[in-house]
């Protein structure tokens, strides 16, 4: 497939919410990456359910929800409600990562998992075959405009092959650092969704930043 674009509104200006999500609306953009933070999973605080409600008023977009907190099991069906379309969940975050995801695909959403840096690739074999998206974390989770960890080529050649040799048909979402300088490296090792935050909305020019980011 032809690799997506989804930006983070994370670096958005949260004053100016509507503007920006016109823009991604009317941009090459395919998600809009929405990142949830409870201040417990990671240290750092985003915003919410409220939010994303208003957010989903106005998208024409999939709505990929990235959820950065304890116990997200309790809020499945909220996010559901609030318009999720894609909801992943940390592997660190969940002890019964089997039941969470098939309880996200019960509420007719997409499954994500993501994985911090600092988590194998491994701990996913026996549960690829059931996840939709995995979301490989290039830097440590928590805020935005952070230096991209080299180690994640390897990360996804090697998810790449795990998902091939299971016959899975999950796709492989990066986050955390992506810019013109690293996509075309990341797409050629594999990468489906790119994240990107800052390189699309501390652009002088955020359209022709996500059109540059869609070239191949
Ligand atoms: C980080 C978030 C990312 C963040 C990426 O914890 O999960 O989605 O918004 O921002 P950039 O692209 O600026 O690194
Ligand atoms: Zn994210």
């Amino acid at each position: 497939m032809a690799h997506l674009i989804a930006p983070s509104i994370l670096a958005a200006d949260f004053a100016n919410l509507s503007k920006d999500i016109e823009l991604v609306n009317n941009s090459n953009a395919d998600w809009f990456h929405l990142d949830v933070m409870d201040g417990e999973f990671v240290p750092n605080i985003s915003f919410g359910l409220p939010v994303i409600e208003a957010i989903k008023r106005h998208a024409k977009k999939t709505l990929d929800v990235h959820l950065m907190i304890i116990q997200p099991d309790r809020y499945i069906s909220a996010f559901k409600k609030a318009g999720a379309d894609v909801l992943t969940v940390h592997y660190e975050a969940c002890p019964h990562l089997h039941r969470t995801i098939q309880a996200i695909q019960a509420e007719g959403m997409k499954a994500g998992v993501a994985l911090n840096p600092h988590t194998p690739v491994s701990v996913l074999e026996d549960v690829i075959q059931d996840i939709d998206v995995v979301l490989i974390m290039s830097v440590n989770p928590g805020f935005g405009g952070q230096k991209f960890i080299e180690k994640t080529y390897d990360k996804i050649k090697k998810l790449k092959a795990l998902i091939q040799s299971s016959g899975s048909s999950a796709i492989i979402e990066i986050d955390g650092g992506v810019g013109l300088g690293n996509y075309k490296q990341l797409v050629e090792c594999g990468a489906d969704v790119l994240v990107a935050g800052n390189s699309v909305f501390a652009a002088k020019d955020p359209l022709q930043a996500i059109t540059e980011l869609k070239k191949i």
